[in-house]
């Protein structure tokens, strides 16, 4: 995985530890992912397999007792990782890189109108640029590309006026306005319905061919992800465990954790197989490869060294010392 000039993100190697009353709770172990210019990756897990952290520690707002014990994370050219704070707020922090939230009520405030916090990040985007009113005006262009209707109606209202869907709408325009190289968007969709979340998809998908964003698209579905991604990136318990041109990993995927995955999926009849075992505890999480207590291809290796990728085809990464195929 060596970089390139399309490469607009990339984390290598990346360890999250949290210190808690209970002990260090190792998050990430040496995760490595990427993000290519206008690409839409999918990062997908079960709730703490790590997106969450990974995608924080990127950002760095991570909590206090977050500690990243290892690795490089670069974008656009640049080590995030020892940029100081100021330079990180002022070119990566929703510039560089925005975030769509998982939780639309929480993350607009419920005290200011929705006009008055599209001033705010146009405001503090800075006073580089054209004057106030060429930028009020993209901000309404934005509100309608993202179908919000009368759009300087919509700016004297509060968030509560708003549904679920309109809310994440208005957030989508808010990533969006300081055209970032990268949106985050962090269970984007999962608060909502069925029916919203394909609007919101739909909208998405568009926006981003569009305005050639790239996205790191992250969700516990997988049938979510494959409506939107290209490629798909799958943890479990902290490792990063197959990456994957999106339809290559549901024809073939190399990972006994995918195929597990992919086989618990509802069938048409609705039946949900559970994998077997349980996720483990990071507070002393599985040693070599973490799956290796739930893998029914598990050997002696796998208990005690922590595989490497391998490219089991072009584009087709798999953290596994028995890929699936290789299996007779
Ligand atoms: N603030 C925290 N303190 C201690 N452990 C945490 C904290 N945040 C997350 N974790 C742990 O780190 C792991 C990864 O969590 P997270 O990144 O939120 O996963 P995901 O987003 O995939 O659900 C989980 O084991 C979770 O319990
Ligand atoms: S490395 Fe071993 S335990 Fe881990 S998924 Fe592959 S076969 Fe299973
Ligand atoms: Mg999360």
């Amino acid at each position: 995985m060596t970089g390139s000039n399309d490469r607009l993100l990339e984390v290598n190697d990346l360890t999250v530890h949290f210190h808690t009353d209970r002990g260090v709770v190792q998050a990430l172990d040496r995760v490595q992912l990427f993000v290519d210019r206008g690409e839409v990756v999918g990062l997908i897990g079960e709730s703490g397999s790590g997106k969450t952290t990974a995608t924080r520690s990127v950002l760095r707002i991570l909590p206090p007792s977050a500690r990243i014990a290892g690795g490089r994370i670069r974008f656009d050219g640049r080590n995030l990782l020892t940029m100081s704070e100021k330079e990180l707020n002022a070119t990566v922090r929703g510039r560089g890189i925005s975030l769509v939230p998982q939780d639309p009520f929480n993350s607009l405030n419920p005290v200011f109108t929705v006009g008055t916090q599209v001033r705010d990040i146009l405001k503090w985007k800075g006073g580089r640029g054209p004057s106030g009113s060429i930028e009020m005006e993209r901000a309404l262009d934005m509100l309608r590309e993202v179908q919000i209707p009368s759009p300087w109606e919509q700016l004297k209202r509060y968030p509560h006026q708003f549904s679920g869907g309109q809310r994440q709408r208005l957030m989508i325009a808010m990533a969006l306005l300081p055209r970032p190289g990268l949106v985050i968007a962090d269970e984007c969709t999962t608060a909502l319905d069925v029916t919203v979340e394909a609007q919101i998809l739909a909208l998405l998908r568009g926006l981003v061919r569009e305005m050639n964003v790239s996205v790191l698209f992250i969700t516990h579905d997988l049938g979510v992800a494959s409506q939107i991604c290209r490629r798909i990136v799958v943890m479990y318990a902290g490792q990063d465990m197959e990456d994957a041109p999106s339809e290559r990993l549901f024809e073939r995927p190399g990972h006994p954790y995918t195929r597990e995955l992919l086989e618990s999926l509802p069938t048409p009849g609705g039946d949900i197989r559970d994998i077997p075992g349980e996720v483990p505890s990071l507070l002393r999480p599985p040693e070599g490869c973490r799956f290796h207590p739930r893998c029914p291809s598990a050997s002696a290796d796998c208990r005690r060294k922590r595989p490497e990728k391998v490219e089991i085809e072009p584009g087709h990464w798999v953290r596994c010392f028995h890929p699936v195929e290789s299996q007779p």
